[in-house]
């Protein structure tokens, strides 16, 4: 039975399209259930609605704590039967009470190649921007298991893009997406729904 998987999102989600792009061609062992962002506008939601997949939001700001954000992701991911969940541009840093309910389950997608600009404060423009300024000529993505270190679990895969002379953090960021993220996360999301299905995780 394919592996029933929850994407997590807060803004344009170009990384869920490319999931759903996936779904019966590159991702066969899992198919997306759910989609949930932490972000009542995020264009994310209506490219998952486009798709027909269901979507819930969930406010940080309503619920009041991060334990009760925390709590209702988990209750949301239960109910729904979740199997595998995708962090897809879901800009919140998550405790271990959260990640310590998943393990080897949760999957997120960064946006160079760690050990280099990740952890807290290090997300989307801005590690592209650090990559420029320290002057490294080759950056690239990162999909990795999410522990309670941000950014810091296991890597499952890694693709290297290079730096061209002019660019800017946006250019850059385009470049990372189409040449790595976009390829990697669908791939990477494929390999570990189908050890599951082969019963080689627990
Ligand atoms: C992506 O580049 C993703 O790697 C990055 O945010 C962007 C989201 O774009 N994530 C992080 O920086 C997490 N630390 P998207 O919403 O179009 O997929």
């Amino acid at each position: 039975m394919k592996k029933r998987i929850a994407v997590l999102v807060s803004g344009g989600g170009t990384n869920l399209q490319a999931l759903i792009d996936a779904q019966g061609k590159v991702l066969l062992a899992g198919q997306i259930a759910l989609v949930v962002a932490n972000n009542a506008d995020a264009y994310a939601l209506q490219r998952a609605k486009n798709a027909g997949i269901a979507t819930q939001v969930v406010l940080k700001k309503e619920l009041g704590s991060q334990q009760a954000f925390e709590e209702k992701l988990i209750q949301i991911l239960e109910e729904n039967k979740i199997d595998v969940i995708v962090l897809a541009g879901f800009m919140t840093i998550l405790t271990e009470r959260f990640t310590g309910r998943f393990p080897n389950r949760i999957l997120n997608v960064h946006p160079s190649l760690i050990p280099s600009f990740c952890g807290a404060g290090f997300y989307g423009l801005r590690v592209h921007q650090a990559a420029l300024d320290y002057g490294v000529k080759v950056t690239g993505a990162t999909v990795h298991f999410v522990n309670e270190i941000p950014d810091g679990g296991k890597i499952i895969a890694q693709k290297a893009v290079e730096i061209l002379p002019g660019d800017t953090p946006e250019i850059l960021q385009k470049r990372v997406m189409e040449q790595a993220e976009w390829i990697l996360l669908p791939q990477a999301v494929e390999t570990v729904c189908a050890e599951m299905t082969g019963g080689k995780q627990s």
